[in-house]
């Protein structure tokens, strides 16, 4: 066709053998070459004419559109060589990239095969243990140190692994006492568990110890240069790896619902290894000042800390309650056993989630008799100091709060004591305002999670506040002498935590304690015993209770005390 003819077949409309371009609303992609779906380029038109049988290609024609105008016209001579260059090397690409494409899947279908191989060659290579060496004497990795040099067995999970080359292969052992880096060699790369193993796989090494040579580093100094070893069980690779199940970035629903196995990792078992040195601790300085351990029991039928956050059950047919603290049968034994302290679990309905609040938490309570309000401040200010020195001075365990909390330091100054009256000045001082009505606070105003961070935080010291008003306070605390509209109250306040310690004095007086049931609406009855502890030999007395979790959260620093407890409880989990 002449340019003229395509120019009148344009304008006929007899278009059956054009292929149409519009530059600017065509479209390469959805384009079929037709007047109604034209292609965007002429390369396009190129390679659909190439695609057509060839007895039909030389009888089409390229139309274009360009940008801006109103008709089609014949494509020019330039445009379509320009067109035909493109397209042959595109074509050109698409050939070169379908050849490497399938020389790729013959590599990898030769690999797999040779790793099949491989492995299949590598369930031929038997281990024994060589039984001219010494016996090998069974130890845990905390003992490696002392037992360098000399032939031992470590069983533990493994943490890490790195193959180099084909007859080298690192493993990072954990055994829950610490880490040891493991060098196999040779014929023990090349069985079918090495080519195959995999994260948290449980093993058993066996071989010597050694230092490493200067310029290398492992855990403690040391390696164990392995002689033989073995899978104990092996855990899943692919989808189902533990590596595949979660990270240190992951949604914290996802680590929490895979707690089970997120407590294997460095931060969150030297976190649980710090708490069971932080309980041994607070029982030491318990025994240190002569006070009786007791377990009170968690299933109750009195409240302690008000009916909004009480947990009840059906007890045989009875309502029961799973305790909120063990406070009231702690007063009980005081004149069975002196001063007491327990480490129980309390439990609270929390109806909020926030990051200091549990459903069921570890509480250590001391109850005390004969003692002045100040010496329960002092008891508690001693007590927390007494206990940090405890764990500081056990090497191990400062190393791990060093690694979880830098910035740590035990306490040397005394403890900032703050009246309620004068935290509510200091909030209305500083500018900080009621989240309610924006209005300063008032004497009487519970001052709430936010504000007493703020506070305490911009302090940055341990604050011992006291006497707060009767009415936000629990029934059993007393009003001060010198002023009835405060209670013998303490909360000790720890910056980047808030309250980890609430305790007071006890109302010892019977009929003080019956009014005080009356004006909290409290039915008496069922805390006979109780009142009973006011009628046989009443004394003055007080305790406190801590919360173990908010205690681990500030020294650990760990943002939430959701990390600083073997399974957390709170709102919507109870699992796993
Ligand atoms: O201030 P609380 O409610 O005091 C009592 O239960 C007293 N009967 C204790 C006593 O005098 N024997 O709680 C004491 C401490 C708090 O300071 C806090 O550390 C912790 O228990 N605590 C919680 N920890 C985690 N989750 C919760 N929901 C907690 N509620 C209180």
């Amino acid at each position: 066709m002449s340019t003229e003819e395509v120019t009148a077949k344009i304008s006929t409309m007899d278009i059956a053998d054009l292929v149409f371009v519009d530059e600017a609303a065509g479209s390469d992609e959805s384009g079929s070459g037709s007047k109604s779906a034209p292609y965007k380029t002429p390369q396009a038109a190129v390679a659909h004419i190439a695609d057509q049988p060839e007895d039909k290609q030389e009888a089409l024609k390229i139309v274009v559109k360009k940008a801006g105008e109103e008709e089609y016209s014949p494509v020019t001579p330039s445009a379509l060589k320009k067109a035909k260059k493109a397209h042959e090397l595109a074509l050109k690409k698409a050939k070169k990239q379908a050849e490497q494409e399938a020389r790729d899947k013959e590599q990898d279908e030769a690999r797999q095969a040779e790793e099949q191989r491989k492995l299949e060659e590598s369930k031929k290579v038997v281990l024994t243990e060589d039984s001219s060496l010494p016996r090998a004497r069974l130890i845990r990795i905390a003992d490696a140190k002392n037992s360098r040099n000399t032939r031992v067995k470590v069983s533990g999970w493994v943490s890490r692994h790195r193959v180099q080359g084909k007859d080298m292969m690192f493993i990072v052992l954990r055994d829950g006492t610490g880490y040891l880096q493991c060098v196999l060699n040779n014929r023990l790369c090349h069985t079918y568990d090495a080519l195959t193993l995999t994260l948290e796989s449980s093993v058993t090494l066996v071989g010597e110890i050694k230092e490493v040579p200067e310029g290398k580093t492992a855990p403690d100094g040391h390696e164990l240069i392995v002689d033989f070893w073995e899978v104990v069980g092996k855990a899943p690779g692919g989808d189902e790896a533990v590596s595949n199940l979660f990270d240190k970035d992951s949604d914290p629903s996802v680590l929490l619902k895979q707690r089970h196995l997120v407590i294997r990792g460095e931060r969150a078992s030297s976190v649980l290894k710090v708490r069971s040195r932080v309980m041994r601790a607070f029982r030491d300085h318990f025994d240190s000042v002569g006070y009786n351990e007791v377990t009170p029991p968690c299933m109750v039928q009195t409240q302690v800390e008000g009916g909004s956050t009480l947990f009840s059950f059906n007890y045989y047919g009875e309502e029961a309650y799973l305790t909120q603290s063990s406070q009231l049968y702690l007063e009980t034994c005081l004149p069975s056993m002196g001063a007491v302290y327990t480490m129980n679990e309390s439990y609270r309905a929390e109806k909020s989630n926030t990051r200091r609040h549990l459903s069921e938490y570890t509480h250590c309570e001391a109850e005390i008799p004969f003692i002045t309000f100040n010496d329960l401040l002092d008891g508690i200010e001693f007590m927390v100091k007494d206990v940090v020195d405890r764990v500081w001075a056990e090497p191990e365990t400062r190393a791990m709060i060093e690694k979880l909390n830098p910035d740590f330091k035990p306490m040397t100054e005394p403890f900032i004591r703050m009246r309620y009256e004068d935290a509510i000045k200091w909030l209305n001082e500083h500018g900080i305002k009621r989240a309610e009505d924006q209005q300063d606070f008032e004497f009487g105003d519970d001052i709430p999670e936010a504000p007493e961070r703020h506070m305490t935080d911009t302090i940055g010291k341990p604050i011992l506040l006291t006497h707060f008003p009767v009415p936000i306070k629990a029934f059993y605390m007393p009003p001060t002498k010198d002023d009835p509209r405060v209670t013998e109250s303490v909360d000790l306040l720890m910056p980047t935590v808030g309250e980890i310690v609430g305790g007071s004095m006890r109302i010892w007086d019977y009929d003080v304690l019956m009014a005080a049931y009356k004006r909290e609406g409290l039915d008496p009855k069922p805390y006979y015993w109780y009142l009973d502890q006011r009628k046989y030999g009443s004394c003055p007395h007080g305790g406190f209770g801590l919360g173990i979790e908010r205690f681990l959260a500030w020294m650990t620093n760990s943002f939430t005390v959701r990390d600083c407890c073997l399974y957390p409880r709170f709102k919507d989990v109870c699992q796993p």
